[in-house]
């Protein structure tokens, strides 16, 4: 079975990684692997946390995901000998003002009706588990199976894992799809070569539709969503976990990490793909950060950046065989891509070896919106 898999971000790499454990030739294909997204993005491992109404099968997906990192990890970090920064203690949810509380107590209560109890706190309570807290935090839920990774980490160890087992990476960029007969049989580099393949993936991200020769319709529309982020350093204890706060109802979250990163985001911005950093996103993040956790200020700066999430019409992963044979999608991930590349993996991988599914991956089929369109 050879394979090409287009786009080395996150679900790429995991893809590659586990179908080429499962016996296939793979090639991934990307001119700057590991660069996009899953390099801006924080990290949180967060399905509790981040539940929104109407999405429960994606919190079966995120639940199934999570249960999956730490031996995903831990395989990884056997296999490649290097860290992924994976941590399991928790998220911390928090309520600026009496609204905000409300939201807070709204979401317990839908949490508990998915029989995933969260546990509430008062002020006080948060600000013994987070000292640096504000005075006025009002109150909080705390997800303690909830936790983080280090995208930029995690990224490395895929490729290295990849390559480990005989993943060919080619930096060049994807161009358009091979079509003979009704299949999909290759894909077209830019600079006119031509990988044939018995299956290809479309792991691109935002760009995923963006291939000449791909027959309308045949990939659903993905969108990039845009997110602002803030990188600090700090040499003293701040944060001892992932902390999310809701400030007058934006929120804003902050993810440390034990080499003392704190990564403060995110902006979610719908301008197409551009990826400048403006003063107005940084400032929006600061502002909120700073009516959490006031110290914030005398941390120092390290980076900025932005990326692009890819988001589907449902904002839900699209993961599947398409309507023209033999090319699968494998892109949608909007705000979940890291929390969601162990349970993607083993889909796409199960899909593109003829293998079982695993259950969890039947609403996220691109059949869904072709079905829509009928
Ligand atoms: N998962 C967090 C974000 O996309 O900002």
């Amino acid at each position: 079975m050879q394979v090409v898999i287009v786009g080395a971000g996150v679900i790429g790499l995991a893809a590659a990684w586990r179908t080429a454990a499962g016996g296939a030739t793979v090639t991934l294909v990307d001119p700057a692997p590991a660069s996009g997204a899953s390099s801006v993005a924080a990290g949180m491992l967060t399905p509790v946390s981040e539940l929104t109404y109407g999405e429960e099968p994606l919190l079966r997906l995120g639940l199934a995901s999570r249960e999956r990192y730490g031996a995903f990890a831990a395989e990884l970090e056997e296999l490649t000998g290097l860290e992924t920064g994976h941590r399991t203690d928790g998220l911390l949810q928090v309520a600026f003002d009496a609204d905000d509380l409300k939201y807070l107590d709204d979401l317990r209560r839908f949490q508990e009706s998915l029989g995933i109890p969260s546990e509430a706190l008062t002020g006080r309570e948060c600000r013994r588990a987070e000292p640096m807290l504000a005075p006025g935090v009002r109150g909080g839920l705390l997800a303690p199976e909830d936790g983080s990774i280090d995208p930029r980490r995690l990224t490395a160890a895929l490729l290295a894992a990849a390559e480990k087992l005989g993943v060919q990476i080619v930096r060049r960029r994807a161009v358009r799809v091979v079509v003979e007969g009704d299949a999909a049989t290759g894909i077209g580099l830019d600079d006119g070569t031509v990988l044939r393949a018995d299956r290809v993936l479309l792991a691109a991200g935002p760009w995923s539709g963006d291939l000449e020769g791909l027959p309308p319709g045949t990939v659903p529309p993905v969108r990039p969503v845009k997110g602002q982020v803030i990188r600090l350093r700090t040499r003293m204890p701040f944060l001892r976990r992932t902390t999310r706060g809701l400030v007058k109802g934006s929120s804003v979250y902050l993810v440390p990490r034990a080499d003392g990163e704190i990564v403060l985001g995110a902006t979610q911005e719908e301008l197409g793909f551009d990826t400048r950093v403006t003063a107005g996103g940084l400032w929006e993040l600061l502002r909120d950060a700073r009516e959490l956790l006031p110290g914030i200020t005398e941390l120092e700066f390290a980076e900025v950046g932005a990326g692009l999430r890819p988001g589907s019409p449902d904002n839900a992963p699209v993961m599947g065989p398409t309507a023209l044979p033999g090319l699968f999608a494998g892109t949608g991930h909007f705000r979940n891509g890291v929390l969601l590349a162990p349970v993607s993996a083993d889909i796409l991988s199960a899909m593109l070896l003829d293998r079982p599914v695993p259950e969890v991956a039947g609403p996220f089929s691109p059949a869904r919106f072709s079905e829509v369109q009928a």
